[in-house]
């Protein structure tokens, strides 16, 4: 058997030592940037949706979570998180789980929920390579994202006065994603946390996807010098109690 690809994580509560493997989401910079936002107190339970190697379960369980439920759609990046739970010495609190969105933890009520899934337009992720197994956003990336905040409601999964951790960036239809989460928490729960800009890689830069879905407006990005960046946000969505979310759900 080949020695697994390693990652040492430079992020927040690292440095730590994790495998990638090529057939699972290494951590980016949008990884390390929800991991700055994140706000976890001590005794939380934690939802972490699109774990991939499990990296920001880690994060939370290092800042105090009692107990970190990964879950991923990808049995290989399941695997390799559990794997990655022993290696750390944080199996007794950190556990993962193979199936859809919120499916797999419908009877947990969590305070903290990290909702990274792929939110990524399918055509770009397959120029990008970023996604190894082929599980992306959507047409427009927003798709997932919207389904996932439509599976939080649905399951019950966060409590009331409960924190979802958001991406949502320029490189997807943002604004769709924007209007479910709205729709779902009440537009004065939602709050900007971070906010940074990146680069694109050349080759997604250069795509005939991404030059497309510009003049459709779908994306927004803009120039710097001879170079594209999109921008990310973290938000931080708050559960309302239950009288109040009959009135933002109607
Ligand atoms: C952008 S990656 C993030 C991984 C990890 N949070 C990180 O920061 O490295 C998104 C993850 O969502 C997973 N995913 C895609 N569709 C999913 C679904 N329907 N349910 C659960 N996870 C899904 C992918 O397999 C991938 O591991």
């Amino acid at each position: 058997m080949s020695a697994p690809d390693l990652l040492d994580w430079k992020g927040r509560t690292g440095p730590f030592t994790i495998e990638v493997n090529p057939g699972v989401f290494a951590p980016t910079h949008t990884s390390r940037t929800i991991a700055e936002a994140l706000e976890i107190q001590p005794g939380d339970t934690v939802i972490d949706v699109g774990s991939g190697s499990g990296v920001l379960s880690f994060v939370a369980a290092n800042l105090g979570a009692r107990h970190v439920y990964g879950v991923d759609l990808s049995q290989a990046s399941v695997a390799v998180a559990t794997r990655n739970a022993e290696r750390l010495g944080v199996d007794d609190r950190v556990e993962f789980r193979v199936g859809n969105l919120l499916e797999p933890v419908r009877s947990i009520q969590a305070d903290v929920i990290i909702g990274d899934v792929s939110g990524i337009p399918d055509e770009i992720a397959a120029v990008s390579g970023w996604f190894p197994e082929g599980h992306a956003g959507g047409p427009t990336g927003a798709e997932l994202p919207a389904a996932m905040l439509e599976s939080i409601r649905e399951n019950g999964c966060l409590r009331p006065g409960g924190r979802l951790y958001l991406p949502t960036g320029t490189i997807q239809a943002e604004n769709s994603i924007l209007e479910v989460a709205r729709r779902i928490f009440g537009a004065a729960n939602l709050q900007s946390l971070l906010e940074r800009e990146f680069p694109l890689p050349d080759v997604v830069a250069s795509s005939k996807a991404v030059a497309r879905m510009m003049k459709e407006g779908i994306l927004h990005l803009h120039a710097r010098g001879s170079r594209l960046l999109w921008r990310l946000q973290v938000w931080r969505c708050e559960m309302p109690a239950v009288s109040d979310r009959a009135l933002t759900t109607s």
